[in-house]
């Protein structure tokens, strides 16, 4: 008798309640919304006309359409195979040239807090990771109201990563339909109208979705009402260095609020200004007011980093500090980082000049060269989008949101093409 057989006639003999036995213990799960930049993934993958575009994803492509992986990475990691390093755990902090380096580029050389040994910080699971540390520690730590504000819209991750913190998530207005651009005086009326000590999400910089950042005349003016309602940033900066091809540009934000005195919270990634999306590198790290409360804050974020994933991963840590500490390898990242701003930045003009010059476009679309980063921000109905996939091929999320870094020289004539007709 095979054993199958064997275990088929021995089932009954075993007393499990019938219902046990009949009735998966997961039978009354429901099924969940599919997430919706991997349903277009999905979507994009069964369709069969070779005109097909995928703008949902937010992963840099080259400019034949093909993930990139920058040669600065290739290179810090041809050293550390050759060092034939050891494989321990890190600390629970990470690793601490990193979590060093990469502070130094956020905050900046000559950052006082920085200099002072007055941030505390951990390396985390890419941004997402240090966004999650940054809510349980504030959901734990933050003497104020638990109640967070974030962008309208905001990337759809912080809802849930704040909710799951332990946040009550509130908006403030952002993006204005009209202009499609930002709406600055209703985001700062909002801020007013939210009460004192409440923590705010910005975006340090390209903001995702929609490519509209403040200018830097405006982040003075938000830090100002910030400072008055005693109001906590919470800086997302998952983009320097992409979103204009300088990262010092790109952390004016941050560091201005800084030098204004508030002691910030920031996460940061490398998934995108290295491309190193699935090494899932990041640090979390709040401003102090000395070293003994940096110490402080520091032994509570290992408390709370430690029952989360022990310790952070090795190899992407690795790669960044070699990157950061290796001044012909930082300036030849600088430079690929420049390289994959500025293919961004063409392929935003060529497709405007496309849409007005050769396919006759009567619409304003000024703002897909004034927005900035991987996304551009359409402005195009739900319906309009359906039509760009159904009748066109053209794939993006149901918010008229496309990632610009799909778009390649062979592609960008049928996206314009396809865009003029859904919004003649
Ligand atoms: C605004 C924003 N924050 C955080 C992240 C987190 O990315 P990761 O966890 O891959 O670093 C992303 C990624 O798309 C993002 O757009």
């Amino acid at each position: 008798m095979s054993a199958r057989l064997l275990c088929r006639s021995v089932r009954p003999i075993v007393s499990f309640p019938r219902a046990v036995r009949f009735e998966s213990v997961w039978a009354g799960v429901q099924a969940g919304p599919p997430d919706p930049i991997l349903g277009v993934t999905e979507a994009f993958k069964k369709d069969t006309d070779p005109r097909k575009i995928n703008l949902g994803v937010g992963a840099y492509r080259d400019g034949n359409g093909k993930p990139y992986v920058l040669p600065s990475v290739r290179e810090a990691e041809g050293h550390i195979f050759a060092e034939k390093l050891d494989k321990e755990y890190l600390p629970i902090t990470g690793l601490p040239q990193f979590d060093q380096l990469a502070a130094t580029l956020a905050y900046g050389e000559n950052s006082a807090p920085l200099k002072e040994g007055r941030i505390a910080a951990t390396q985390s699971i890419s941004g997402t990771g240090a966004l999650r540390i940054g809510g349980e520690f504030l959901a734990r730590h933050y003497p104020g109201p638990k109640a967070i504000y974030v962008p309208t819209p905001t990337w759809g991750n912080h809802i849930p990563i704040f909710k799951n913190s332990g946040f009550e998530v509130k908006h403030y207005a952002y993006y204005d339909k009209n202009t499609c651009g930002l709406d600055f005086e209703g985001m700062v009326r909002d801020l007013k109208a939210a009460p004192e000590n409440s923590i705010v999400l910005l975006h340090a910089c390209a903001h995702n979705p929609t490519g509209v950042d403040p200018t830097q005349e405006q982040w003075r003016q938000l830090a100002e009402v910030m400072k008055e309602k005693k109001q906590f940033p919470f800086f997302d900066m998952a983009y320097q260095g992409f979103a204009s091809g300088d990262a010092d540009r790109d952390a004016y934000a941050v560091r201005y609020f800084v030098d204004q005195g508030f002691e910030i919270a920031l996460s940061q990634s490398f998934a995108k200004n290295m491309g190193m999306y699935g090494e899932r590198t990041g640090l979390f790290s709040l401003v102090t007011a000395s070293p003994d409360e940096k110490s402080r804050v520091e032994s509570q974020l290992k408390i709370t980093v430690r029952p989360m994933i022990s310790n952070p991963p090795l190899h992407g840590a690795r790669i960044a500090a070699r990157i950061l500490s290796d001044p012909a390898l930082k300036g030849q990242w600088l430079e690929e980082l420049r390289g994959m701003s500025n293919r961004i930045q063409t392929m935003r003009s060529t497709l405007k000049n496309l849409l007005v010059n050769e396919y006759g476009s009567k619409r304003n679309w000024d703002h897909i060269t004034n927005q900035i980063g991987m996304f551009a921000f359409l402005g195009i109905s739900p319906e309009q989008v359906e039509k760009l996939v159904n009748e066109h091929h053209v794939y993006l999320t149901k918010d008229g949101r496309i990632s610009v870094a799909g778009i390649t020289e062979h592609n960008v004539k049928h996206l314009a093409e396809s865009l003029a007709k859904v919004t003649a």
